[in-house]
């Protein structure tokens, strides 16, 4: 039996201690943002916040976990895509196929808790996550758009990515939460 703090809720969870946290996630919980990708923790498409913290979740087994632990799945950023960092990927437009930008937002998030103005190198150093679409350039983008939002200085040129259709920029905001 596991107790666990998902999104602000506390829930108990009849699994195996060495059950891996994104699989409790995934199927016992029902939260899907949250992707399966390598489960050795290389890729970093499990990626959740664990008190603040950004984790790879297919190596984390739940019975080290403790109720007053705090775990933020990509369900728990927003309930309806409004995070800034979910607006920056939306407007620029970041996802192709999808499936690794769950832990993509979940690592910029807690980037820019720690670092408000983060640098190229400060976000190539904190994101390893793998992205197999290679939309590393657009990630870049975002983080300093979601950055340049919180601090009010949020600015989009003629000829940049953001001008997006917003009905396509409203369907990648879709992909990301799928
Ligand atoms: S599925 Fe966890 S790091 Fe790849
Ligand atoms: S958008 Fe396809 S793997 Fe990253």
């Amino acid at each position: 039996m596991a107790k666990l703090n998902i999104n602000g809720r506390v829930r108990e969870i009849a699994v195996e201690a060495d059950t891996p946290l994104l699989w409790v996630i995934r199927e016992q919980v029902g939260l899907t943002g949250t992707k399966y990708g390598c489960g050795v923790a290389q890729c970093g498409a499990c990626s959740v916040h664990f008190n603040g913290e950004v984790v790879r979740s297919c190596v984390i087994p739940v019975g080290g976990i403790k109720a007053t632990d705090r775990i933020v799945t990509i369900e728990g950023l927003s309930t309806n895509a409004s995070h800034p960092v979910q607006k920056a990927w939306a407007a620029l437009d970041v996802p192709q196929c999808g499936y690794c930008q769950s832990g993509q937002i979940m690592a910029a998030t807690a980037l820019l808790k720690k670092k408000p103005r983060p640098t190229d190198a400060d976000i190539d150093e904190a994101m390893t996550n793998i992205c197999r679409c290679g939309t590393y350039q657009r990630i870049r983008a975002a983080v300093h758009m979601a950055a340049e939002s919180a601090a009010g200085t949020a600015t989009v040129s003629p000829g940049s990515p953001a001008r997006v259709p917003a009905r396509r920029a409203k369907s990648n905001a879709a992909k990301v939460k799928a």
